[in-house]
């Protein structure tokens, strides 16, 4: 069992995708951890983000630890824990034009089938993303594009942020700025064959949650 749940920032993808694993007890991945993993180690290797041959060579020889337990998520880097310095915003900042590396895009698509792959002896998963059912996992039994609109993703990952961190005027040219880059790559975000599309804005995460377990187990 395959679930896809595709979606822009703060649609609420990653939340949603781990409660129905946990409801469902599936595993789960969060392909953009894999994004911002790659990123982080660029930088700290001090590479020229521009430099597509030199970030693609560094996406092959990294070590990745990524959990797939939705109760207990941890991303391991070359042995460095950076579970959250992946969320830092100078990651956030940086992490579409590592997306849009084909080359990185290659090496973590192949990684992360085989997450999915190594799921399924215990049940399944559900995977995260912007391009899962229309690239990653075609195959995926349930498909889910989830949308809501730009004010309440913008009011949800400013509730996430640490008093002062950035303000709320750089939290939206950050979204919008992402927004748009992501958008230059044509598999994101559009709905695949089959694909059910959930408008969350007006939704708690719980709906969203009960929504894809029902149609996950009809
Ligand atoms: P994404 O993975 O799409 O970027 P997240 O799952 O990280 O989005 O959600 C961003 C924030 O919005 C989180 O703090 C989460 O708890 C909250 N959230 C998610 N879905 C909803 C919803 N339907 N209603 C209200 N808040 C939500
Ligand atoms: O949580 P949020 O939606 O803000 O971001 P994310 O899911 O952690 O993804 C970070 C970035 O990684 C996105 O803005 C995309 O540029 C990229 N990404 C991607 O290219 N393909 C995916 N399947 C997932 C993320």
């Amino acid at each position: 069992m395959i679930i896809a749940v595709d979606g822009p920032s703060g649609s609420g993808k990653s939340s949603t995708a781990r409660g129905v694993a946990d409801r469902l007890g599936l595993r789960f991945l969060d392909t953009g951890a894999t994004y911002r993993a790659v990123t982080w180690s660029a930088i700290q290797h001090g590479l020229d983000l521009d430099d597509t041959a030199a970030v693609a060579q560094r996406a092959r020889e990294l070590r990745l630890e990524l959990s797939t337990d939705p109760l207990h998520q941890y991303v391991i880097a070359d042995g460095t824990d950076i579970t959250a310095a992946i969320r830092e915003p100078g990651i956030s900042e940086r992490v579409s034009k590592i997306a849009t590396n084909l080359d990185v895009r290659a090496e973590l698509i192949r990684r992360q089938r085989a997450i999915i792959d190594d799921a399924q002896p215990s049940g399944g998963i559900v995977v995260e993303g912007r391009d899962i059912a229309t690239v990653v996992a075609t195959d995926a039994e349930l498909k889910v594009l989830l949308t809501a609109d730009q004010e309440a993703r913008m009011a949800r990952r400013g509730a996430e942020l640490a008093v002062g961190s950035i303000t709320a005027e750089q939290l939206r040219d950050q979204i919008v700025r992402r927004d748009a880059d992501d958008s230059t790559v044509s598999e994101f975000q559009v709905a695949s064959d089959g694909a059910v599309t959930i408008d969350s804005t007006f939704m708690t995460l719980e709906e969203v949650v009960e929504t894809i377990s029902r149609l996950a187990t009809e």
